[in-house]
Parts: structure tokens; C-alpha cells; sequence
């Protein structure tokens, strides 16, 4: 049997890691498809390091664009891969554009396609991943719950119970081992290990959503609530391409006591936040991540399609205004 397993962006590399692992150690020709959406070392070749991932056999090189140009491109790259060695089953993981590409292709190329989170639902249709979940899990074969909220979702839109499946959740299973292998002493970049010893507490940050950073006002609250939060506790953030685009447009500047980073790999990152003191994040992973080692998470969203980190974890939904975050 032959897999293609997609990754495409950050949050991607994380969840396929541990279904690589898997598949290696069963009788599956399983080859990994890179699209290129994210293509920065830090955005994506830092993760095959730190995962232990091996090169992609595919590397589509879509790169950045419009919503419609990225898919677009992805999709015409992955329908030539598929046509030239076609695999038997395509799975695809989370929500991004490489996610609902591959999809498609796949679907209308009489191709199984098995989507692990699937289920997850905010019912906000502004957010470009609600679609992507939506259409991906409209098409696909086979359903890989990280929640149980998932599950009702899926069932409420009608797909048959045999082909859905609550498996809990590989990105906490790539946690927990990325976890041990700190413990066993992997290497952390020096910088990395200064901050953290310059302070006794931090908190820890990401921001990079288009809702929260491509509108001025909206960003500008933000930095506000941040720089209120940062005179008592000092925050590290690494900054997403995206946001450091957009406050450069913005004219913006980050609070003193921010101490910004480029994006970090997930080794160094978890070695941040895992000890801080609350997390701040407008990511999904990351929502769940915190919840998963009891770390406090302040979600800078105003719905979230993961409410059992809300029900039984450490998160809080504070909205994206500045009153709300403080
Ligand atoms: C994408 C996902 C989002 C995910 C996020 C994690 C979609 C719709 N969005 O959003 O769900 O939470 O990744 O990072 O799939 N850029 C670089 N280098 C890179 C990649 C991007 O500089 O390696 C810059 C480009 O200027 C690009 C911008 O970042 O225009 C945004 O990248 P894009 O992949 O379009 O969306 P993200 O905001 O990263």
C-alpha cells in the first residue's frame, strides 16, 4: 500500500512526524509531500531537523500568493505527482491551504483521502481555515478525531459512524516525545537558552493571524494590551513573517519589553514556553499544546474550534481588544 502523507505549513510538520514514525515501522511505501506553502528555514527546514523528519520525497514549491493563487498552485503540482506515482491513500492533517489543495486533487482523482483533526468546527466562516476544514472533511474518506466535539460534529453532518474515529491527538503525541528529548539534553540554540535565564518569569507569545495583524486598529489594540501586560512580565516573542510584515507596514513598533525572536523551531519554542508563566496566542496547536502540559493559555480569539481546551484545560478565550486581553 501506498501513502502520501502532506505537509505543507508549520503546524503541518508536527502532526505528520509522528504518523512518519508509525508508518515506518508497518508494511506501507509511505512518502512524505512538501507543498511549499511555508518555505523559510525557520517556517519549515528547522522542523524536519527537530522532528526528525527526513527530506520530503515531493517538494511542490507553491509558495506564498492570494488564497486562490496558493491553492492553485498546489493543486496543479500535487495532480502531476499523483498522476506520475499514484498512491493508494492521501492523508492530509489540520486545516491550511496544502490541506483542502491535496484534498481535492486526490478526490477527483478516485484517491482515498483520510483527514487527521478532522471534526474541529468554530462556525466562523471569515476564518480561511473553517473553510478548509469544512470542505476537506465534506470530501473525505475517512475521519481522524483529536476531540470529542469533533466527533458530534461529524455526525450531526451525516457521516457514517464506521469511518469516523476518536484517536486523540498525534501533535500531543509528537509532543510528549519532543518533551522526553529535551529531557535527554537535545541542543537548544545559545540565544534561546540566554533568555531564559535572563528571567526568572516570562510569558510567551505568537501572533500571526490576518484577522489580528493585516488591520491596523485591531494590531495596534494588541500591541497595547502588551505592552500593559509586559511592564510586570516580561514577554518573548517570536514573530511570524506575517506580523513582521504587517507592522512594518503598520508603522508599528513592539513594546520595550518584548524581546522579539525570528521564528523559532519547535525544540527551542517548546523549551520556552513550557515554563512560562501563561502563553498568549492567537495559534490552534498551540491552544492545545499548553492545555496538554497544564501550562496557562490566553487565546487572542473570539471563538475557538478547540473548546476542550477551554472546558477541561488551561485556556481562556479573551477576544482580540485590548480590554479583553488584559
Ligand atoms: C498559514 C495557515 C494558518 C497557520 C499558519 C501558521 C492557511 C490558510 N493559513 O498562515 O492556518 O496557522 O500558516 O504559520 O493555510 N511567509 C514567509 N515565509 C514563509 C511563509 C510565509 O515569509 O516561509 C510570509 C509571506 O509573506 C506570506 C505570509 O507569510 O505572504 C503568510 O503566509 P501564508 O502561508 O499565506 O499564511 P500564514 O499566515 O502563514
Amino acid at each position: 500500500m501506498k501513502v502520501f502523507l502532506i505537509a505543507g505549513a508549520r503546524p503541518n510538520f508536527m502532526k505528520i512526524a509522528p504518523l512518519y514514525r508509525e508508518a515506518r515501522r508497518r508494511p506501507v511505501e509511505c512518502k512524505i509531500v512538501h507543498t511549499g506553502q511555508h518555505y523559510d528555514y525557520q517556517m519549515s527546514q528547522a522542523f524536519f531537523d527537530d522532528l526528525e523528519l527526513p527530506q520530503p520525497h515531493y517538494f511542490l514549491d507553491a509558495g506564498s500568493g492570494s488564497h486562490a493563487v496558493q491553492t492553485a498552485r498546489i493543486m496543479i503540482a500535487f495532480e502531476e505527482v499523483c498522476r506520475k506515482d499514484r498512491p493508494d491513500l492521501v492523508i492530509v492533517v489540520g486545516d491550511v491551504n496544502s490541506t483542502l489543495a491535496c484534498s481535492i486533487v486526490a478526490k477527483k482523482m478516485l484517491i482515498e483521502v483520510a483527514h487527521v483533526e478532522a471534526g474541529l468546527r468554530s462556525y466562523d466562516l471569515t476564518m480561511p481555515e473553517e473553510i478548509n476544514r469544512m470542505v476537506t472533511d465534506a470530501i473525505s474518506d475517512y475521519f481522524f478525531v483529536t476531540e470529542q466535539s469533533g466527533m458530534d460534529n461529524l455526525l450531526k453532518e451525516g457521516k457514517p459512524a464506521e469511518k469516523v474515529f476518536l484517536v486523540g491527538h498525534v501533535m500531543i503525541d509528537n509532543l510528549f516525545h519532543q518533551v522526553k528529548r529535551l529531557e535527554q539534553g537535545a541542543e537548544i540554540q545559545p540565544g534561546v537558552k540566554q533568555i531564559k535565564e535572563r528571567f526568572t518569569e516570562y510569558g510567551f507569545m505568537t501572533l500571526h493571524r490576518p484577522s489580528n495583524v493585516d488591520s491596523r486598529t485591531k494590531l495596534l489594540g494588541i500591541l497595547e494590551a502588551l505592552e500593559e501586560i509586559s511592564r510586570g512580565l516580561p514577554l518573548i516573542f517570536p514573530v511570524h513573517p506575517r506580523t513582521r510584515k504587517m507592522l512594518l507596514r503598520h508603522g508599528l513598533e513592539l513594546p520595550e519589553n518584548v524581546a522579539a525572536f525570528d521564528p523559532l523551531g519547535f525544540r527551542d519554542a517548546l523549551y520556552l514556553w513550557k515554563d512560562a508563566r501563561v502563553v498568549l496566542t492567537d495559534s490552534g496547536g498551540l491552544q492545545e499544546e499548553t492545555t496538554a502540559l497544564g501550562v496557562p493559555c490566553i487565546t487572542i480569539r473570539e471563538n475557538t474550534e478547540r473548546p476542550i481546551t477551554v472546558e477541561k484545560g488551561t485556556n481562556v478565550l479573551a477576544g482580540c481588544s485590548k480590554e479583553g486581553i488584559l
